[in-house]
């Protein structure tokens, strides 16, 4: 465990003193990129837990630092990042811990991801079994050619695709179709927890839309949580149990989904629902959030948020927000609550 300073630990304590046991509990996580120009701090004191089966949604604009965390997570950060503080617990094992021999059973075994545009990232030159079966034999190297050929068999057939396809090569599929084979490369060693960047960006809505329920049921059968990053807010709330906002590094506010839908409470949690169509009812003219995020070289002192938000008092370019619990499970960062 690397030093910790927990500015939000205070209330995340109490959330998880009253909770189910957490399968990953990260704590004041701190991740800087040395650049030339000095170190930029991306992720900035950090703290959530994903429970056992849980859907974890991890939302917020455009270098907000959501892959930061899921790359620290899986200790997969490339240089010039380091991650400077905090901890990151899956299980009860200490992550930031982790020797190489360590994080190779940890990478896919426990935890598997689901890239920001991963499906293409297969191997155009090897068919779609063999990268499955890849996966299989480099960790799980007892088994036999006919056990990995009938796992891979069995992975596709769990995505929904036919068997049939083991021969075909990436570029005879569809953009949803290859998508659907990375998920099962994610799948094929069992994961606890399976991270998902942004899984469905690049394709069409109904597609999307079927491929996360398709991977909804999945997770019910199968039992793993997810950690669900995207920038389309209504996907999020329609698939995640409880969501994290986030904003330049840091996270502004977290409660369930449909709290979070209906009772938003941060001013930047009230304009990103404001920014997206609504999931059902009449069609709204979006405002969205005027401004931009800050330069994380030099984030605004005080509230990050101050110089966009339409509530800011006098204070808020002073005083730091911390993580707050204001209603049960309904914890909040800002100087108005
Ligand atoms: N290679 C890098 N060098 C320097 N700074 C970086 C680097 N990569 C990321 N950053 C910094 O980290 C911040 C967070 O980046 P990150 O990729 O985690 O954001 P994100 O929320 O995943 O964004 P997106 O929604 O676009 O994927 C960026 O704003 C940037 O300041
Ligand atoms: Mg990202």
């Amino acid at each position: 465990m690397l030093s910790t300073s927990a500015p939000a630990a205070t209330s995340l304590s109490l959330q998880s003193a009253v909770a189910s046991p957490a399968l990953l509990a990260i704590r004041d996580l701190q991740v800087d990129y040395m650049t030339p120009q000095g170190p930029v701090r991306a992720v900035n004191g950090v703290s959530f837990d994903i429970k056992p089966g849980e859907v974890f949604g991890l939302a917020g604009e455009s270098g907000s630092g959501k892959s930061t965390i899921a790359h620290a997570l899986m200790r997969i950060l490339p240089p010039p990042a380091v991650i400077s503080g905090g901890s990151v617990l899956f299980d009860g094992d200490d992550v930031l811990d982790m020797g190489l021999e360590e994080l190779e059973q940890f990478r896919w075994r426990s935890v598997s991801m689901v890239f920001q545009s991963a499906m293409n990232a297969l191997n155009p030159v090897l068919t779609v079994g063999d990268q499955i079966k890849d996966v299989l034999h480099t960790h799980q190297p007892w088994l036999t050619k006919q056990q990995a050929n009938a796992r891979a068999a069995e992975l596709l057939d769990i995505v929904g695709i036919e068997k049939t396809r083991l021969s075909a090569y990436p570029h005879q599929l569809s953009g949803g179709m290859r998508q659907r084979v990375v998920i099962a490369i994610a799948l094929a060693l069992k994961p606890q927890l399976m991270i998902m960047d942004e899984p469905t960006t690049a394709l069409d809505v109904v597609v999307q839309k079927d491929i996360l329920q398709q991977i909804e049921t999945l997770k019910d059968e199968l039992g793993f949580s997810i950690l669900f990053i995207t920038h389309d807010l209504s996907l999020m709330v329609e698939f995640s149990d409880r969501i994290a906002i986030m904003y330049a590094g840091e996270i502004v506010e977290l409660a369930a989904a449909g709290e979070l839908f209906n009772n938003p409470l941060h001013p930047y949690t009230r304009g990103l629902m404001n920014s997206f169509p609504a999931l059902t009812g009449p069609k709204e003219v979006l405002t969205g959030i005027p401004g931009s995020p800050p330069d994380m070289r030099q984030p605004p002192p005080g509230c990050r948020f101050h110089p966009r938000c339409d509530r800011t008092m006098s204070h808020c370019s002073l005083t730091h927000t911390q993580l707050r619990e204001v209603a049960p499970g309904h914890l909040v960062a800002c100087h108005l609550y």
